[in-house]
């Protein structure tokens, strides 16, 4: 059945952050949550589970744990057994939790930068020394390529004076939306073998791929690499189901998954039941021709937005991203120029009324860059990127 990407329900009502941090009159591109409706078989069970007429504690079906695990075997090949699969409420408080069980105060967690904002917030949340390994980058006319650096990476352990306990891998990456191939991966995990590193994978966006690449879950290069990961993924951002809160924790290793596990119940352990419910009818398979559809609207949407940049903003930058609905576009050439005096966010924000992410809450390589989330209709990004052409021009 064909779906209709181009009509979506009104959220300014809903209370939503997306459509509710900013003024009526700014469109928001922002934050990672698509438009669109959330599939209907999704929508069909959790009308069914509020039919029943109880919304007491529940605990994770053993049928939950198997959904999950088929489907790594299906998507990628991953014999994951059913145990290891662990509920968590978030990826956010999945990565966190993972920290506070591997890690000890002062210990040093790795990530490569630019990257998603939460990441950082680590080193407050548990009071750990933050050590970065960003990213090159190759510019071919207005495409920007990420390039994985090993010796950057290699550098980087047990950096400014700590010892790296924890690597947080965004794979596939946000903001720059590239997917890491198979050799990237070993070169990545056998260095943290070699430093006795744990590896918490966030591989939330694994299932927004939007060309031929090949997600491959970490954790699947060896029983050495699966050892030492958490691997966490949710139907969140490729179903839309953000809002239900309910994630997945993949932890092969029993002591590790064990530990994980206590951390948890030290906070809330559980997740919503009707979370669990739209999880798993998510990875069920219901809702693949659903996702199908979508992930060829994206990638147009993709194309669309990359065409238009490039012929209407020829000084800037941008990824052409293999996953996710993300664009990350650096502006900088307009800044020098001084056709853009504050912040390419402060500008399109005040003078276009169009709300991006602010690059540099994604680091320091992040200045002067902006992430376009162009998981909208067509007639959303089109109308977005015009009012920020016509502010500039
Ligand atoms: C890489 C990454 N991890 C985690 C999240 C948020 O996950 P959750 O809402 O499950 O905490 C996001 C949201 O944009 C993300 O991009």
């Amino acid at each position: 059945m064909p779906y209709n990407f181009d009509s979506t329900p009104n959220r300014r009502d809903s209370h939503s952050l997306k459509w509710t941090t900013y003024p009526k009159d700014v469109l928001p591109l922002w934050v990672a949550d698509m438009d669109f409706e959330t599939p209907a078989p999704i929508r069909d069970a959790l009308r069914a589970a509020l039919d029943h007429g109880v919304l007491g504690y529940e605990l994770l079906k053993p049928q939950t744990q198997q959904v999950v695990a088929a489907r790594m075997d299906r998507l990628h090949g991953w014999q994951v057994d059913p145990d290891w699969v662990v509920e968590t409420i978030g990826v956010v408080n999945g990565f966190n939790l993972a920290a506070r069980t591997v890690c000890v105060e002062g210990d040093g967690v790795l990530m490569q930068t630019p990257v998603y904002n939460k990441f950082y917030e680590l080193y407050e949340n548990v009071t750990l020394t933050r050590q970065f390994a960003p990213f090159s980058f190759m510019r071919e006319g207005n495409i920007l390529a990420p390039q994985l650096d090993l010796d950057v990476f290699a550098r980087s352990f047990h950096s400014n004076e700590a010892r790296t306990r924890m690597f947080l891998l965004c794979h596939p990456h946000n903001p720059m939306g590239n997917v890491f191939s198979r050799e990237e991966l070993v070169g990545m995990a056998e260095l943290c073998l070699q430093n006795d590193v744990a590896i918490v994978s966030d591989e939330i966006h694994s299932e927004l791929i939007l060309d031929g690449s090949k997600h491959i879950p970490l954790a699947m290069l060896s029983k050495d690499v699966a050892d030492k990961t958490i691997t966490l993924i949710s139907p969140s951002k490729t179903f839309n189901t953000a809002g239900l809160f309910c994630a997945f924790a993949i932890i092969p290793n029993a002591d590790l998954r064990e530990r994980y596990k206590k951390t948890a119940g030290q906070t809330t352990g559980h997740v919503s039941s009707l979370g669990v419910i739209g999880a798993e009818t998510a990875f069920s398979g219901a809702c693949d021709d659903w996702l199908a559809q979508l992930r060829t609207y994206l990638k147009a949407n993709r194309d669309f937005a990359a065409d238009y940049l490039t012929e209407n903003f020829p000084q800037a930058s941008y990824t052409v991203p293999a996953a996710t609905y993300l664009h990350w576009i650096d502006f900088g050439a307009y800044v020098k120029s001084g056709q853009i005096t504050t912040s390419p966010y402060e500008f399109f924000l005040n003078k276009a009324k169009v709300a991006l992410s602010d690059g540099r809450t994604f680091g320091a390589e992040g200045e002067n860059f902006v992430r376009l989330n162009f998981g909208a209709p067509r007639s959303l990004i089109a109308e977005g990127l015009e009012r920020m052409y016509k502010a500039l021009d």
